[in-house]
């Protein structure tokens, strides 16, 4: 089965064929940041107006790519949750117009199940289920239980900003570059992780927390916290430097980056200890970044996989990929599909 996926949450504009959920024949990424960098951050109003632009001619290039006509495509998959809901709408409106035009169906999924699924394109020793996600991306920070392609159990989630926002907050605050993700893990290469001790969030089990809003919010050790990080190096860089001596952005970037990955790693090996899970499966955009790399790679009892770089961040093959398994089974979304800002549905337990 051919599936044409379409993938517009944020700001890549994206469409891909894949074959049987896992055989890749095009993936057409075209990204918006040229649009979004002079704001430091993506723009909803721009993002969507670039979609309606733009998704008719990425959609017919990914066809193209494929060797393949319009008549060829048997099904389509699209992100309707969550994301930018004005973005989101343009590729769920593109998909359902798709569909009905050629009499063929489609499927609207979620988006984190994509990028838990994106490692699985491709020629790779699949992973047996269950194993544990780390999904981990600009919106969203979940650790999870995979017992499926479309069944997976939250542990541990942030109780505040995503990983990927605090790339990118400290990012703009300091003008390293935008994508703040990116252009963070280049300059880290070049500094020393040592040279700053930034705090990693004390989460336990049964623990509270306060939130940003003042409310007390129940945390657990599978969470991990982003905004006491981000406000140590945004706000408390001058004492650290008095203390310290002056030191270089490269410096900042690197001690950032390692109290970052480190609150995750801690989180996920609390998860891998307690549920005895021996298989981590990441996903999404901060997944591309070589220090989670190298860390979890050195976690001999663990096997990690990792999607390929440039499936790491949002791209329709994860879309097309796990959609053909929605299809495969008889499911259809009908052509009054909503679309959503916020994920809905996933279970969450605290062991
Ligand atoms: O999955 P994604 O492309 O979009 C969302 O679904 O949000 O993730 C984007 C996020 C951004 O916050 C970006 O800064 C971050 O992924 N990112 C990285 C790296 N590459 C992208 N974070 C850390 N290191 C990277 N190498
Ligand atoms: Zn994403």
């Amino acid at each position: 089965m051919k599936v044409l996926g379409i993938e517009t949450s944020c700001d890549e504009c994206s469409a891909a064929v894949v074959e049987d959920g896992e055989k890749i024949l095009s993936n057409i990424i075209l990204t918006q940041i040229p649009f979004h960098a002079q704001w430091n951050g993506v723009v909803p109003e721009i993002a969507s107006r670039k979609h309606v632009e733009w998704i008719y001619g990425v959609a017919k290039d990914a066809i193209e790519k494929a060797g393949l006509k319009v008549s060829d495509i048997d099904a389509a998959a699209v992100t309707s949750r969550p994301g930018l809901l004005g973005s989101l709408l343009v590729g769920l409106c593109f998909a359902k117009a798709f569909s009905w035009a050629r009499n063929i169906p489609y499927i609207a999924v979620d988006h984190m199940l994509a990028h838990l699924y994106a490692p699985m394109l491709g020629d790779i020793q699949k992973p047996k289920y269950p194993f544990l996600g780390l999904l981990v991306s600009g919106g969203h920070t979940i650790i999870c239980k995979a017992d499926a392609f479309d069944d997976i159990t939250v542990l541990g989630t942030t109780i505040d900003d995503a990983a990927g926002e605090a790339f990118d907050k400290v990012s703009k605050y300091y003008n390293f570059g935008y994508p703040g993700g990116a252009a963070i893990d280049k300059m880290a290469r070049n500094g020393d992780s040592g040279a700053f001790n930034f705090p990693l969030p004390s989460l336990h089990k049964g623990g509270f927390t306060t939130g940003a809003d003042g409310r007390n919010i129940q945390c657990h050790r599978y969470d991990v916290s982003y905004s006491g990080l981000k406000n140590a190096v945004i706000n408390q860089l001058e004492i650290f430097k008095i203390k310290k001596g002056p030191h270089s952005n490269e410096d900042i970037a690197a001690s950032f980056q390692k109290a970052a990955v480190d609150t995750l790693l801690r989180a996920l090996l609390n998860a891998a200890e307690d549920t005895a899970l021996t298989t981590v499966v990441a996903g999404g955009g901060v997944a591309a970044n070589s220090y989670l790399r190298a860390k979890l790679s050195e976690q001999s009892h663990l096997r990690c996989i990792f999607p390929p770089l440039d499936l790491c961040g949002d791209n329709a093959a994860m879309v097309a990929g796990i959609g053909y398994h929605y299809l495969a089974r008889g499911e259809r979304s009908p052509l009054n599909e909503a679309a959503s800002a916020r994920v809905s549905g996933f279970k969450k337990r605290y062991p």
